[in-house]
């Protein structure tokens, strides 16, 4: 049961939740627009964190204490309740990672064993690094060949081109679900068919969706679905890969050690069941703990009035900054969210960043992990402010004031 109610969608509501978000920077009232780097913590995450190391700190899986019993059933239960969120059919098949990046390095470790030279995987142009590196580093143990489907010039996948690059050859397909650079939202469920009919299974990275979407891996039916906590408003250090339960019981494990094993001798051993087999180790018990409290928090959210209004910000900011003379949006798909990328002809994105930070403005800026992405628009990096649902149109009235001075500062 939750502590909190699910309630109807009221921003200044949900802004009383996020302690950080309620601070000055430079003097001036913060304006978190870095949402897509990671997000603010509610304060029932902050309580959860404190409890944990205050009072119920302990091993789990292993102690017959009181103590460990009451960390590993909690522990148990958070990956029930993310089973539940994103409609998982066993709490087998929710593996705690350290994050997207180690989800997907788990797959091309472990799913990669699978493969043999000459298979394809197949990934899409507009992937961040995780999403691009562990794959090359398949490709270069096992003869696989890394296939990359173009976008065009809006920042959406061609879909004819995806298509073409699709043969029986093709053992997997990972995309991102939502572009952390352009916004773009992927037709994920299209994609999924279209990979499957050719007998591909489908890596999805969540990383940038599930604190922006309500999220179903059974309706979708993708093979994995991987995300970070620290994005979808829990702690740093710990997140979640998703795997239907057959392929994850064909897969082998990913590291060894504790946990992991059923049995072990000197000359043989054998691994634990799903989830454990892929968790070897003293696992962030408190972050699953965290983690937990973070879906918690999220279920009292109306998520489709959230998605609702952050596509609203999006577009209100990119509405405004269009007009700037010299500004170019980075990023103008028809599906897309939350993320409002540009760069502006002869400043340095870094120089525009630096100047709204000292109006109490974060936003990223760089290549976003996404070097060939930039490569493709032939720039260095972008100015990157990517929202989530505390965020307000005042803020990005103030932001859009804000780029305005620092352009005229820098020209
Ligand atoms: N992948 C994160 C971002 O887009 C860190 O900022």
């Amino acid at each position: 049961m939750s502590e909190l109610e699910k309630k109807s969608f009221n921003v200044r509501e949900i802004r009383e939740e996020f302690p950080a978000l309620r601070q000055q920077i430079y003097g001036k009232n913060l304006i978190y627009f870095d949402n897509g780097a990671t997000s603010q913590k509610p304060q029932m995450v902050l309580n959860a964190i404190n409890l944990f190391y205050s009072k119920e700190n302990a091993n789990i899986h292993r102690g017959v204490h009181y103590m460990s019993q009451k960390a590993t059933t909690e522990y148990e239960a958070a990956r029930q309740r993310i089973q539940h969120y994103i409609g998982a059919r066993k709490s087998e098949e929710i593996i705690f990672t350290k994050g997207t990046t180690d989800s997907i390095n788990l797959v091309a470790f472990s799913f990669g064993q699978l493969l043999s030279s000459g298979d394809e995987i197949l990934i899409s142009a507009m992937e961040h690094h995780s999403n691009i590196v562990p794959w090359q580093m398949l490709c270069e143990r096992q003869g696989c060949i890394l296939k990359v489907a173009p976008i065009n010039q809006r920042g959406e996948l061609i879909m004819e081109e995806f298509e073409r690059l699709l043969s029986p050859k093709t053992k997997l397909v990972s995309i991102t679900h939502i572009s952390n650079t352009l916004g773009t939202v992927n037709p994920v469920k299209e994609i999924i068919q279209k990979a499957h009919a050719v007998g591909a299974k489908v890596l999805i990275d969540g990383a940038q969706s599930i604190q922006h979407m309500h999220i179903n891996v059974k309706e979708l039916d993708c093979d994995f679905y991987v995300f970070s906590s620290h994005k979808v408003f829990g702690p740093t250090g710990i997140g979640v890969l998703y795997g239907k339960e057959d392929l994850l019981d064909r897969m082998p494990p990913y590291q060894g050690g504790g946990d992991m094993i059923s049995r072990v001798t000197f000359e043989r051993t054998t691994y634990n069941e799903l989830p454990f087999k892929f968790e070897a180790g003293t696992p962030h018990i408190a972050g699953g703990i965290c983690l937990g409290k973070a879906f918690e928090f999220l279920e009292s959210i109306d998520m489709e009035a959230a998605e609702r209004h952050e596509r609203e910000l999006a577009n209100y900011a990119e509405g405004m900054l269009d007009t700037f003379e010299g500004l170019q949006i980075i990023g103008e798909a028809k599906n897309k969210t939350s993320v409002v990328s540009f760069s502006v002809k002869g400043i340095h994105p870094f120089d525009i960043g630096t100047l709204l930070d000292k109006q109490g403005i974060a936003v990223r800026t760089g290549h976003h992990c996404t070097q060939p992405l930039m490569d493709f628009y032939g720039i260095p990096g972008t100015v990157r402010a990517s929202f989530a649902f505390y965020n307000t149109k005042e803020e990005i009235d103030t932001f859009v004031q804000a780029v305005e001075r620092s352009l005229s500062m820098l020209r």
